[in-house]
């Protein structure tokens, strides 16, 4: 399997005050990658790094073997970087459809972008139903689902997903989960940063877990979900 993003001795910081303190990550084509870890840990930072709004003070991301460290955002969505931030950002005075129209803001081919977004409304008929009113209206989780559909109209070689799970129901962020699996074994490679360790790690192949700006552990999800100090630490068991 060929690596896709490769994350090495990255670090950012905000003024003096170092959030990303020297992280190695990678993930290859067509596997889920998991990053969990407290609220605080540096989730974000580390992944705005790679979608290119967060300035890197040291070390590089690297995306099918091409230094993008340095590149401007846009660009790296030309390269197929797309991701569902946290808090979702839907657009709330436009309609459901146009905030999934603008996921493929650089694509042509109308046809293709038609034919995409049935898929996404296929996935979640909800979005369907609800396609002309503004998404302001939806529900956290609907907007959740936006905001991943969103992502995807982008045809993205790597989905990063900033907490799905965030202030959703359980039965919601089952249904997320589901939904992050199906989108995997669609080929889709996918990094997935999470509070919620257990969800997270539960579908992963591959985990890190992220301390105050550090990976302290990495392993298979399974893994990491078997780890009594993960346990102890992020599952309250
Ligand atoms: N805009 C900012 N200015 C200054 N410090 C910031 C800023 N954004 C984040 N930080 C700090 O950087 C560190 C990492 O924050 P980050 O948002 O990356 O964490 P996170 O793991 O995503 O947390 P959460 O799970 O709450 O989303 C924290 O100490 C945070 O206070
Ligand atoms: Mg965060």
């Amino acid at each position: 399997m060929a690596t896709l993003l490769e994350i090495s001795g990255l670090t950012s910081h905000y003024g003096r005050i170092q959030a990303v303190k020297g992280i190695d990550v990678t993930v290859q084509e067509g596997e889920l990658v998991a990053l969990v870890g407290a609220n605080g840990a540096g989730k974000t930072t580390l992944l705005r790094c790679i979608s290119g709004v967060q300035p890197v003070t040291s070390g590089s991301v690297k995306f099918a073997g091409e230094d993008i460290t340095r590149m401007s955002p846009e660009g790296r969505v030309a390269l197929g970087i797309s991701q569902s931030p946290e808090g979702r950002q839907v657009f709330g005075p436009m309609s459901v459809e146009d905030n999934l129209r603008l996921g493929a803001y650089r694509r042509s081919g109308a046809a293709a972008i038609k034919a995409d977004m049935d898929r996404i409304y296929e996935m979640f008929p909800i979005l369907h139903k609800k396609r002309d009113l503004p998404a302001g209206t939806l529900s956290g989780g609907q907007q959740q689902m936006l905001a991943i559909g969103r992502a995807l109209m982008a045809r993205p070689r790597v989905l990063l997903l900033d907490e799905p799970s965030m202030g959703l129901a359980p039965l919601l962020v089952a249904e997320i989960f589901r939904t992050i699996v199906t989108l995997k074994e669609a080929g889709t490679t996918i990094f997935l940063v999470e509070q919620n360790a257990n969800a997270a790690l539960a579908i992963a192949d591959r985990g890190y877990v992220l301390e105050t700006g550090s990976v302290v552990l990495t392993d298979q999800g399974q893994a990491l979900l078997a780890n009594e100090k993960v346990k102890e630490a992020y599952l309250g068991l």
